[in-house]
């Protein structure tokens, strides 16, 4: 069975010390979670020690929101792939929407990106997910297809990863995509993971779903079938919030 994955994007939100307020309200509560829920922070990378101190000794992971394909070198301003693994993240998210329209990043840079978090032990998490205009011209599926397949292009065939759809429309608008509208556009990324790897990968990549999740809307996703968790944002800023997702029961 696969796991369901509860996981904040603080986006650039707080700084250490908030992060650090943040996790030890929500620390306490975090052994009564459903036993199949996994819950993972994606924090501004300028927080991750800081993080890493409060949760290294607990189930919840955390992680970077973007990294570089290189490991060192004359790259003024990001972050290496070798570093964030020095900081333990079992976790970083690759091509969230926001990167590739605002920062520009294409498909071939991401490929470079995930492999080289598989090459340091990090499971990446590939985020894909359709414009209103793309979805508007019926172009949905031919996108997230195209974003899956070419950002996987490099991956190491043995190694783990995670995939996050995210519409671009539903994302912080408070516009969430019907369950319905959502369910199938995982069955579309699902058996695109089969052409790629087999049903093996199939079955067992986790297919998360983001874009205004609350815990008003959490229930009637975790209940569609390929949903197997969430990407927040928004709602992942305030602990109890994000309390209440991560308790979140996937009951098929
Ligand atoms: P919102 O939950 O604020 O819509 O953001 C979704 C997101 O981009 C998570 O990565």
């Amino acid at each position: 069975m696969r796991p369901f994955v509860v996981a904040a994007n603080w986006k650039m939100h707080k700084g250490p010390s908030e992060a650090v307020g943040y996790l030890k309200a929500f620390l306490p509560h975090a052994g009564s979670l459903p036993g199949r829920n996994k819950i993972i922070f994606f924090v501004p990378a300028i927080d991750l020690w800081v993080v890493q101190q409060a949760l290294r000794d607990t189930s919840i992971g955390w992680g970077a929101q973007n990294c570089h394909y290189e490991r060192q070198g004359a790259f003024t301003g990001e972050n290496s792939p070798a570093v964030i693994a020095e900081l333990l993240a079992s976790y970083t998210l690759v091509g969230h929407s926001e990167r590739r329209t605002l920062f520009g990043e294409t498909d071939e840079a991401l490929a470079k990106k995930l492999r080289a978090l598989q090459d340091v032990g990090i499971e990446p998490m590939l985020c894909v997910g359709e414009t209103l205009n793309e979805r508007e011209a019926g172009g949905t599926g031919d996108v997230i297809r195209r974003q899956l397949r070419e950002g996987l292009k490099l991956r190491d065939p043995v190694k783990p990863f995670l995939v996050a759809y995210e519409p671009v429309w539903a994302i912080g608008t408070g516009k969430v995509a019907a369950p319905a509208q959502a369910d199938e556009a995982h069955r579309v990324l699902r058996e695109e993971l089969e052409r790629i790897g087999g049903r093996d990968l199939a079955e067992k990549t986790p297919i998360l779903y983001g874009g205004s999740v609350k815990p008003e809307n959490s229930g009637e996703l975790a209940a569609q079938s390929e949903i197997d968790g969430f990407l927040v944002g928004g709602a992942s800023l305030q602990a109890e919030a994000f309390l209440a997702l991560a308790r979140t029961e996937k009951k098929k």
